[in-house]
């Protein structure tokens, strides 16, 4: 448990707790494993899960000790079978919600391709992207990828859980998307290091995990989602059609957030994350649909519900999630927690800003 050389990288820092649930679990993680008592959680019954902050921090608590961890937690909590069913009995109830939001959307008879197309075409989320393009101040632009870096700086990682379970064509075409998320092998175009700069240039804590604590329980919830249909095997259908629900629906709206930027002054070094998926997702949702959801299917034809269940799980709750920026900004509040982001001053002056070369393509040998 030593001091890691790099907090860019993780592990973060423990969370606050936010209720008795993720006290109990924060106050054990600092110390060795120990056996929870049994009955840690059993009255679980939050009225809405999805917003439901003790819930929800618990389960992203859970869920870190398989990514980076946490800073001075003993790494063997990953495995201690006591916090393993205290995750199991928050994710009967957060799956269960899920459950109930979207039902099981029906396959067509075209397939889960025309399927996944039709979740997205019928998707009239709140306009988030077009309030970020056009309207947003500053502070409102910094709160969207304050809360956005909790998934960013970590992008991809939890669709990679998919590529050891799967064979064949759609073990293929997932890799292939990954490889773009993870710069082809360049540390400088990883999707997480673009979105890092990002968050320099707006003057926001670079640190891997740095803004969990003011990240509400909706913004966890889109994390904890993408966790709980990576981590568990029989949901490997789930977990690709939520990964070609993101794909599909990422286009246009990267091009709204890199405007918005523009709107504000900034330069290129802080749109490039934006700008990057522009082309790269409208290649990648053909990838995701026919080649790998497709290609899943075929291959294991009663996954073709999962499949929708993933993507229109990850639409819904990403609406649940728009719908709070709005809903706070609308009203005069932040939608974050409290306090704002640790906020340094921005690296670069808004009104000269200075041109700064992107880095070199990779070499091609
Ligand atoms: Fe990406
Ligand atoms: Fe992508």
């Amino acid at each position: 448990m030593s001091e890691p050389a790099d907090r860019r990288y993780g592990p973060a820092t423990l969370p606050r707790a936010r209720g008795p649930l993720s006290a109990a679990v924060v106050e054990a993680l600092r110390r060795p494993p120990h056996d929870l008592p049994a009955d840690l959680g059993v009255d679980l019954d939050p009225a809405d899960p999805f917003t439901d902050e003790d819930l929800q921090l618990t389960l992203f608590l859970c869920y870190e000790l398989h990514y980076r961890g946490w800073l001075g937690v003993d790494e063997s909590w990953e495995w201690q079978p006591t916090l393993l069913a205290l995750r199991a009995r928050c994710e009967r109830i957060f799956e269960a919600a899920l459950r109930r939001l979207v039902g099981a959307p029906p396959v067509p008879a075209a397939g889960v391709a025309a399927g996944l197309a039709e979740l997205v075409a019928a998707d009239n989320g709140p306009a988030l992207a077009a309030t970020l393009q056009r309207h947003a101040d500053l502070t409102q632009f910094r709160e969207f990828v304050a809360h956005r870096s909790v998934y960013h700086l970590r992008e991809a990682d939890p669709h990679s859980w998919a590529l050891p379970r799967l064979g064949g064509p759609a073990k293929a075409a997932l890799v292939e998307i990954q490889t773009d998320e993870y710069g082809n092998g360049r540390l400088d175009r990883m999707h997480a290091e673009l979105f890092r700069r990002t968050l320099d240039r707006l003057g926001l804590d670079t640190g891997y995990g740095a803004h969990v604590d003011v990240a509400p329980a909706v913004t966890l919830a889109t994390n904890n989602l993408m966790s709980l249909f990576g981590l568990h095997r029989r949901l490997r259908g789930a977990l690709l059609g939520h990964l070609a629900a993101f794909e599909m629906t990422s286009s246009l709206p990267n091009r709204r957030y890199g405007n918005g930027l523009r709107r504000l002054g900034f330069d290129e070094v802080a749109t490039r994350f934006y700008d990057e998926h522009v082309e790269a997702d409208a290649v990648h949702e053909q990838i995701a649909a026919h080649d790998m959801c497709e290609g899943l299917v075929r291959a294991e034809p009663a996954l073709a519900p999962d499949v929708l269940f993933g993507a229109a799980a990850g639409l819904a709750v990403d609406r649940l999630f728009a719908a709070h920026l709005l809903d706070s900004w609308a009203a005069g509040r932040s939608s974050l927690r409290a306090p704002a982001p640790p906020a340094l001053p921005p690296r670069v002056s808004l009104v000269a800003m200075p041109a700064v070369a992107p880095p070199a393509p990779p070499a091609l040998v």
